[in-house]
């Protein structure tokens, strides 16, 4: 599954209720190279499996990563991944503007802070365990639209925005943490949007699961800090 990661591994899955969240934990569980998976979510999972140790918990906040780091108890963890993101919340009035004149302050705040904070203080918080000697993939989803180069039809202010933040807080601490784990990958992962897809092109969130696991596969300690889509080509910053 994973040639870098030993028999047995840990993994740690952030967002774990969400589409690609609970396809990669799917995926996870049912390979035997996994040894043990911890995942977390806002909301309990509804299912139990002897690899599984599930926690209910939000981590956009300081008490839920704490909690998160209480379950964890400094055991190395071979595999971040982290599918928390946020594009729109009805429920909070947040959708992704057209026009300048639809930003506001306090949606930015929020897209920022699931989309770009939330990671960086993920690794923060977990960093005891992913610092050392073992083989880690800290893997993050980011989107193309992150892209400063790619980004030709504007639009999206905050989300493009949060998405280039996680992308240069992931690349920062890349370059932190292979100083402290010569083995570490640090890897952003574009999802692909799928809005405007025609029903039988869609791709399933189990045939993107496939596709990002190949490309972590793929990656070595060279690559770390870096940008891929789920083709496996880089993505410019
Ligand atoms: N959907 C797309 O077409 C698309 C395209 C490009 C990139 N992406 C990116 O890919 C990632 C995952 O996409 P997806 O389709 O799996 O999304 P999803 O089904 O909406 O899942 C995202 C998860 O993020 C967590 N989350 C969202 N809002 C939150 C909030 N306010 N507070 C705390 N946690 C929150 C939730 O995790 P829990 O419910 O488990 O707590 C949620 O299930 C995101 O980073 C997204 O930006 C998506």
């Amino acid at each position: 599954m994973l040639p870098h990661l030993p028999e047995g591994f840990t993994a740690v899955v952030a967002g774990a209720n969400g589409g690609i969240g609970s396809a990669i934990l799917q995926s996870l569980l049912s390979s035997p190279q996994t040894g043990h998976v911890i995942a977390v979510s806002r909301s309990p999972l509804v299912f139990e499996h002897p690899k599984l140790d599930s926690i209910t918990a939000d981590i956009t906040t300081t008490t839920g990563r704490q909690a998160l780091c209480e379950r964890v108890n400094g055991r190395p963890v071979h595999l971040l991944f982290n599918a928390i993101g946020l594009l729109h919340d009805a429920s909070q009035n947040i959708q992704p503007e057209k026009r300048l004149e639809q930003l506001d302050e306090v949606s930015f705040a929020q897209v920022m802070h699931i989309n770009a904070a939330t990671p960086a203080l993920l690794l923060a918080a977990l960093k005891p365990s992913l610092q050392g000697k073992h083989a880690t993939i800290i893997a993050s989803l980011s989107a193309r639209v992150g892209s400063i180069t790619d980004n030709g039809y504007g639009g999206w202010y905050s989300y493009r925005a949060s998405k280039a933040a996680h992308n240069m807080l992931l690349r920062t601490a890349a370059i932190e943490l292979k100083r402290l784990n010569k083995q570490s990958i640090v890897l952003c992962l574009q999802k692909p949007f799928q809005a405007r897809v025609p029903t039988e092109k869609l791709f399933s969130a189990e045939f993107v699961v496939k596709q990002l696991i190949d490309v972590m596969a793929k990656r070595s300690q060279e690559t770390t800090g870096s940008f891929w889509d789920c083709a496996g080509e880089p993505i410019d910053w």
